[in-house]
């Protein structure tokens, strides 16, 4: 890996952008490199928690300019494809099944708020910025718009897009966006925590209610009676199901918890 730094401890994985001299922006590599992991994750069984981080002073400053620069000259259809490999990745990255948490310092701008906002679990030091920048360099913050107005509502996204101005954590918190916002001694170990009480939930329960969400955010309340009855009836006389509940009762780990 060229642009990513992989940690592994156990059933947690830490990604790293590494591209710390440009504050971590992403261009083709960045995306390729991490489409290559995000691919392989719904195969991998042993990683249960995935943390996205950024080295250096900066989460993510989003796309890099040079490279958006550089497509001057592509045509439209190369265009197109260059940016549909960035939808393609967050979508990926938002349907991951393992936990996803951001840790998020500095900054995230633009593209860093598109991946900031697929992670399941936002977790960022008080003093980073946030903005949707794109309108102050021309352009617009299209590919994550979808991502982001999923996450936090099209009223914050409407005032934000449109102005592209820095915002604080405490907005990016109330927005919704934030859910831990710690001093910057306390990040590492809040993340840590995240990461820890994602691996008390069963991998596969995890897994389906990312799918139930997904369901039912899409949905009217009253169109999924059937679906998610149907899929609580599925889910508890699951394998996991069985386990998990026949563990609380018997008041023992349920065999999928970490070793205490
Ligand atoms: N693309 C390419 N290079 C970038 C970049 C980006 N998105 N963001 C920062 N860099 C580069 C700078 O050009 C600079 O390069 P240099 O050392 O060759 O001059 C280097 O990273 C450091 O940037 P600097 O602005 O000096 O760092 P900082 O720590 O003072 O500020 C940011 C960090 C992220 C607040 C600031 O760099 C910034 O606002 N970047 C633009 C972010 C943005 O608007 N992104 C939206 C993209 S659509």
């Amino acid at each position: 890996m060229e642009t990513l730094l992989v940690e592994k401890n156990g059933p947690i994985s830490t990604i790293w952008l590494n591209r710390p001299d440009v504050r971590n922006a992403f261009n083709e590599n960045v995306i390729e490199e991490l489409t290559h992991i995000f691919s392989s994750l719904p195969e991998d069984p042993d990683t249960r928690v995935v943390i996205l981080a950024g080295k250096g002073k900066v989460f993510s400053a989003g796309a890099d300019l040079n490279w958006m620069r550089s497509m001057v000259n592509a045509d439209q259809a190369t265009n197109y494809q260059d940016s549909r490999k960035l939808a393609d990745l967050l979508e990926l990255i938002r349907t991951c099944p393992q936990v996803t948490v951001a840790r998020v310092q500095g900054a995230a701008l633009g593209g860093g708020m598109g991946l900031a906002s697929v992670c399941d679990i936002v977790v960022a030091e008080e003093q980073a910025k946030f903005g949707f920048t794109e309108v102050k360099l021309g352009l617009i913050p299209a590919v994550i718009s979808s991502f982001v107005i999923a996450k936090v509502g099209a009223s914050w996204a409407r005032r934000y897009f449109v102005t592209g101005e820095l915002f604080t954590g405490s907005r990016a918190q109330q927005m919704g966006l934030v859910h831990e916002l710690v001093t910057t001694e306390h990040l590492d170990e809040t993340v840590q925590t995240m990461a820890n009480n994602a691996l008390l939930g069963g991998p596969s329960a995890i897994a389906e209610s990312k799918k139930l969400l997904e369901r039912v955010t899409a949905t009217a309340p009253g169109d999924l009676l059937k679906d998610t009855a149907e899929w609580i009836a599925k889910i508890r006389i699951s394998e996991e199901g069985q386990e998990g509940t026949a563990a609380f009762l018997e008041k023992r780990q349920a065999k999928w918890n970490p070793p205490s």
